[in-house]
């Protein structure tokens, strides 16, 4: 009887199949855990990306809260026909600082990995306001009210320091500019230096929807402009030996 014919003896026994299930299970499963915990990142670093600036974190936030995710995701697939209508399909570097992320496979809309820059501001405003006003056919909500309500920056550091203890690398510096950042990236006639220093000079630094009041419109469509625009493709090459 050769030792392949001695399956049986597991077959009959129903706690040696459990242990033995188990055991292989476990293998199994170190050989795809444990390099993760001694690998300093699974992450490629990636040129240009940064934490989101103040502003852009609470339109982060927003777009979280009003839900857009359900209809929209956020990454390119490697797929032809994905780079073609959206550009360079998403890198895992590109959403290493979104807590949660928001890629997700829903798309009653199209995919918004790389709307920043694509429109203007006042495009947005005036989509966000009336989708159907710009796209006949569209289905998606209005959201005007986000230009009404005013941002309430009582808990900036907080949020920052949030992020920061999960990983973000929020200095704290950064923590402590946190509403200065903020101001000065809806004013284009601030002192920007400070802002410019502690995140990217291309930050987008303007009144995002053309209101004197800082509202929540504000804050998403400074979200929505930086979408995707952190990685410059015209320079970024791909690392194949990682
Ligand atoms: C009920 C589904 C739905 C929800 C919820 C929704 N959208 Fe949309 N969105 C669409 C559809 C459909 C389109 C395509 C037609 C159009 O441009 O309006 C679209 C288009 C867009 C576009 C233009 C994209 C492009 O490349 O042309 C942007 C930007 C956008 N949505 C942002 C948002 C934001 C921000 C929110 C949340 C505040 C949101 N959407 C919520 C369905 C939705």
């Amino acid at each position: 009887m050769s030792i392949l014919d001695k399956h049986g003896i597991i077959e009959k026994n129903a706690t040696l199949l459990l242990i033995g299930s188990f055991l292989v299970v476990t293998i199994g499963g170190i050989v795809e855990i444990a390099p993760l915990f001694y690998l300093e990142n699974t992450i490629e670093k990636v040129e240009g990306v940064r934490p989101y600036t103040p502003l852009e974190l609470t339109g982060r936030d927003i777009y979280v809260r009003e839900g857009c995710y359900v209809c929209h995701s956020q990454m390119i697939r490697p797929m032809r026909d994905e780079y073609e209508r959206y550009g360079h399909y998403s890198l895992a570097a590109e959403s290493m600082y979104d807590h949660p992320f928001q890629w997700g496979s829903k798309r009653t809309g199209p995919d918004l990995a790389r709307v920043g820059g694509r429109y203007s501001d006042a495009w947005h405003v005036d989509h966000l306001t009336n989708p159907q006003s710009v796209v006949p056919e569209s289905v998606m909500p209005k959201y005007g009210f986000l230009k009404n309500r005013l941002i309430d920056t009582a808990h900036l550091e907080e949020r920052l320091t949030t992020d920061a203890a999960v990983g973000v690398p929020y200095s704290s510096d950064m923590i402590e500019a946190a509403k200065a950042d903020f101001a000065a990236q809806l004013d284009p006639y601030a002192d920007t230096d400070g802002l410019f220093e502690r995140y990217d000079d291309r930050v987008n630094v303007r009144n995002f929807d053309g209101q004197p009041a800082v509202t929540e419109m504000d804050a998403l469509v400074a979200y929505l402009q930086v979408l995707g625009t952190m990685v410059d493709f015209s320079t970024f090459e791909r690392d194949a030996s990682r």
